[in-house]
């Protein structure tokens, strides 16, 4: 059974939304770098055991990333699984967990990588939106896409409004990604990530319109 770790920073609903999911795999622990994160109330309601590692107290990135590998070896991690977690983590970490390791960001990637997607979605005057489940790779918001959750962009939406719309989408996507690795759908080999056996050529599509 593939042994998962969430790790978060804030409210935590993709966590809930994974924990949710009655995954064929186990979520084994949440780490978060925020004492204050309610996404740790979320995982102790469900059981789930947490470890709260905050960054302010390493004296660099490297201290810090070397504490939570650490902490998932612990826990005999299969899959690391960002969500919502604000930290860069240093190229050391992500080598170790290269291809064991997702994120979610609320943008259609390679559009919008980094903070405030919802603005800058907004300013450009943008029709689609939505979010992609990728592999985490050292260059911020790079690595293979997996899944997108897409949806169309309203003239009455707001930076609120649009949040709370990729939130639904990624509610749907996340779950749907890590059961696929959990169940062998995709897998992360030598010769590049497949899915259901066939190189996977480009994101699958989830429409909301
Ligand atoms: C989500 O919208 C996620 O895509 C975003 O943070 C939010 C966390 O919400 N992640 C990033 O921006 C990563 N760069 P949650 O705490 O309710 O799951």
């Amino acid at each position: 059974m593939t042994k998962i770790a969430v790790l978060v920073s804030g409210s935590g609903s993709n966590l809930q939304a994974l924990i949710d999911a009655n995954l064929s795999g186990q979520i084994v622990g949440v780490i978060s770098n925020k004492p204050e994160a309610y996404a740790l109330e979320r995982a102790k309601k469900a059981g789930i055991q947490t470890a709260v590692i905050e960054h302010k107290q390493y004296p660099n990135r490297e201290a810090f990333d070397d504490v939570m590998h650490q902490q998932l070896l612990d826990w005999n991690v299969d899959l690391v699984v960002l969500a919502g977690f604000m930290r860069i983590l240093s190229a050391k970490f992500v080598k170790a967990w290269e291809g064991k390791m997702l994120n979610i960001h609320p943008s259609l990637l390679p559009n919008y990588k980094g903070m405030h997607t919802h603005q800058r979605v907004l300013n450009t005057g943008d029709v689609l939106h939505g979010c992609t489940v990728h592999y985490v790779t050292a260059e911020l918001d790079a690595g293979q896409a997996l899944a997108q959750g897409l949806l169309k962009v309203n003239v009455h939406d707001d930076v609120n409004t649009l949040a709370d719309r990729v939130h639904v989408l990624e509610h749907v996507i996340y779950p749907q990604v890590v059961e696929w690795i959990c169940s062998g759908t995709i897998r992360h080999t030598e010769q590049g990530v497949l899915y259901r056996g066939q190189a996977m050529q480009e994101p699958v599509q989830f429409c909301k319109f």
